[in-house]
């Protein structure tokens, strides 16, 4: 198609007015007709290029238009006025970038789509208002309420209590959650986290089921073993027992070798049952104590190993709120374990038991001036099985199960324990527990 530049014709037209103009002036014709042919033949070309002007106009319209109504395939044709030509292919240059960048993000949304949609648990999220903006297939499958094509609320679809009051509670927490849940006789894990910036509630619902079973197959086995083992340690610790009455002096020391191996093996079994019943039993039996009295029963408790030992065992319990809440038997088993381990740890000084309880909390800091424990183990001695020094601990024959009882026997009861301490210097345990009600 032939193009012209609006430039270049403007200029070609003016020309064009000043030869006619001398023309008409040169021919001898007067000024008056002549200036009206002037104004004739300008109003002719005006015309004429504003009729041009607005179909071109129309054209790049109309495309532009189509585009914006989704009709990606639009371009707009060569146009013959040069200026209008170039702003057209422009836009055409503009459209065929967008078209790739909509084709990218159309390719990245189906891989998300496929990627969610075949994730087994069920996904979904809330917005502000509490409905349901969107759900995977497995949220679908879960609950047969849920209709994709409507903005449902989630109390409409999810039609559990205690479900919905997790989901509730998620809700209001900006922190991410994590909470196991029985739902239709399996077990699930229901996380949940919040984008305040999108107002939205991400839920994620994993069933459980197989870990749970792997647990409790782990437990059983750990349960029967630690039956089957008591029978024959308590034996070999009773023979060698009996037999230490006719042992030489080099057999007496191969027979206290193999009486503090066994000592230590029962005890490992011992700490092994008490964790699995911890864990198996989430129920605490909940009575008021009297604070003075249960410390005085635990240091008759610990008198004998105190005894051995160059170290003084002080309680110090503020007497003006002596009673509290505590499952008292699994109370006890806290101040055994830590006790023993200060002894373990503390060749001579004190430790220290100081109480103080008030209306909605009871404080209790464990503290010796033992060994200390180094800063780089401090996060994981509540880990089972950790050990912080084995080649120290070795030799006092720790199985690295005292704290994770401990631990566990603290959070029955909805408390915190933490730990602070410094090498060579000692060590203090703080438990926080929250006041509540004898059942
Ligand atoms: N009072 C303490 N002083 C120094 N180190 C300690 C003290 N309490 C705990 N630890 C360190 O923390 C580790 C974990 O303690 P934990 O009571 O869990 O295990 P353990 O005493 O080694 O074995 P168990 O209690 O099962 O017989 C210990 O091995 C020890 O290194
Ligand atoms: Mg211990």
């Amino acid at each position: 198609m032939e193009k012209h530049s609006l430039n270049g014709t403007l200029i070609i037209f003016n020309a064009f007015n000043l030869i006619l103009l001398g023309v008409l002036l040169r021919s001898g014709m007067q000024l008056l007709p002549t200036l009206l042919i002037m104004l004739l033949s300008t109003s002719l070309v005006q015309f004429l290029t504003f009729r041009l002007l607005n179909r071109q106009y129309k054209e790049i319209k109309d495309i532009t238009e189509k585009v914006s109504m989704g009709d990606h395939s639009q371009r707009i044709p060569t146009l013959n006025v040069e200026e209008f030509n170039e702003l057209g292919q422009s836009i055409n240059k503009m459209l065929g970038k967008l078209d790739g960048t909509i084709g990218h993000l159309a390719i990245h949304r189906e891989e998300l789509r496929l990627i969610v949609g075949t994730i087994q648990d069920a996904l979904w999220s809330i917005n502000a208002e509490g409905k349901i903006e969107w759900a995977n297939t497995a949220f679908a499958q879960l609950f047969d309420l849920y209709d994709e094509g409507r903005m449902q609320y989630y109390w409409e679809v999810i039609r559990n209590v205690s479900l919905l009051n997790y989901i509730k509670e998620f809700g209001v927490s900006s922190e991410h959650r994590i909470q196991e849940i029985n739902f239709r006789g399996h077990t699930y894990l229901l996380s949940g986290s919040q984008n305040p910036d999108a107002q939205r509630t991400v839920l994620l619902m994993q069933n459980i089921d197989d870990i749970h079973r792997a647990e409790k197959m782990k437990k059983d086995f750990i349960v029967n073993l630690a039956h089957e083992l008591r029978t024959p340690l308590t034996a070999i610790k009773g023979f060698s027992e009996a037999m230490e009455e006719t042992a030489d002096p080099q057999n007496m020391r191969y027979l206290k070798i193999i009486q503090n191996h066994t000592n230590r093996l029962i005890n490992l079994i011992n700490d092994l049952q008490t964790l699995i019943r911890l864990e198996q039993n989430y129920s605490i039996n909940l009575k008021e104590i009297d604070l003075p009295t249960f410390f005085d029963n635990i240091k008759l408790i610990l008198s004998p190993m105190l005894e051995d030992k160059d170290v003084e065992l002080q309680i110090d319990i503020d007497p003006t709120h002596p009673r509290f809440c505590v499952d008292p038997f699994k109370f006890e088993q806290i101040f055994i374990n830590l006790v023993e381990n200060s002894l373990r740890y503390t060749e001579n000084g004190r430790i220290l038991i100081r109480g103080k309880a008030t209306d909605s909390d009871l404080t209790i800091e464990i503290s010796d001036n033992g060994s200390g424990i180094a800063p780089e183990h401090l996060p994981r001695i509540f880990e089972r099985f950790y050990v912080a020094d084995p080649s120290r601990s070795r030799s006092n024959s720790g199985t690295g199960l005292g704290l994770a009882i401990v631990k566990h026997i603290v959070a029955l009861h909805n408390g915190t324990i933490d730990v602070s301490s410094t090498l060579g210097e000692g060590t203090t345990f703080k438990i926080v527990i929250p006041a509540s009600k004898a059942s």
